[in-house]
């Protein structure tokens, strides 16, 4: 491991704060390997006091493997991988409002998101993150067997389709609405191509249903699935500062961007590292 790092845990299930690094440097494969290694281990990795420009950001980002553009959110112009998200005084909605796992929607997707802080206010706007794994592991084996094999439906449409949650940010920019209807289909159970861990892959903002299943039962299902990987004992929150990094790893966990600021400004800028098929 690169020794000038830190890495600590911050809570007993997941999430581990990284010090003794500037992204913005020129790091050698060693401390990019370290880094990796933590988010594999520890789910979501953060980063504090970070100057970040959005061509050192992508540089970053970039270490880990190719960069992403969002298909229904309008990147920044410079930098169509780059999203800005913003949140103004006005917004009666946030951008990653609700436990979700990014672009569940395509049919690869993305393995990590990387969000730096630029304004936050001054209390409010933390993020939630869940361990899908440890929410797995914890079921029973019988409700293992019985999940075992199963698919589940993912669609945008309900986010970024017409009057979805997403389009309400005023802020944000949703385009392709038409094609946000589409659906793809991946295992209820994933197996990390990394860990080889497997973990829960639904989310209410993306999945739709459970294949095979009857409506009522199929939402039964993911009703008491999503209570359960978002009990307590399997998340973390963090509490952002100007210049704080999130990088998580979307393999593993579910997140939730909190929106208990109305009346505030939040400014973050995101980008994407595309992945491969959950398999
Ligand atoms: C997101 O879901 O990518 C945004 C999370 C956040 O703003 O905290």
């Amino acid at each position: 491991m690169a020794d000038f790092l830190t890495i600590e845990p911050i809570s007993g299930v997941l999430g581990a704060e990284i010090a003794g690094v500037d992204l913005a440097a020129d790091m050698n494969d060693e401390t990019i390997a370290t880094i990796r290694a933590a988010l594999v281990e520890h789910h979501v990795v953060f980063f504090r006091d970070q100057d970040l420009s959005p061509e050192a950001q992508m540089a970053f980002g970039r270490r880990f493997g190719e960069l992403d553009t969002h298909p229904f959110v309008e990147g920044n112009a410079r930098h169509p991988e780059v999203l800005d998200v913003i949140t103004e005084p006005d917004d009666r909605a946030n951008f990653g409002g609700g436990w979700h796992i990014d672009v569940t929607f395509l049919p690869e997707p993305d393995m990590a998101s990387i969000l730096y802080a630029i304004e936050v206010p001054d209390a409010g706007g933390d993020t939630l993150f869940a361990d899908l794994h440890a929410a797995y592991d914890a079921l029973s084996e019988t409700m293992k067997g019985m999940l075992d094999g199963l698919t589940c439906t993912h669609s945008a449409g309900p986010q970024y389709g017409d009057g979805g949650y997403s389009t309400k940010s005023k802020a944000m920019t949703t385009r392709n609405q038409e094609a946000s209807h589409a659906s793809v289909v991946h295992p209820l159970i994933r197996r990390h191509p990394e860990s080889g861990r497997p973990a829960l892959y639904a989310n209410p903002a993306f999945t739709t249903g459970i294949d095979g299943l009857r409506r009522d039962e199929s939402r039964a299902l993911l009703q008491f699935l999503y209570r359960h990987a978002t009990h307590e004992r399997f998340t973390c929150r963090f509490r952002w500062r100007p210049g704080s990094v999130a990088m998580w790893d979307n393999r593993s966990v579910m997140h939730h961007a909190l929106f208990d600021y109305v009346g505030k400004r939040r400014v973050m800028r995101r980008i994407t590292v595309k992945g491969d098929r959950p398999v």
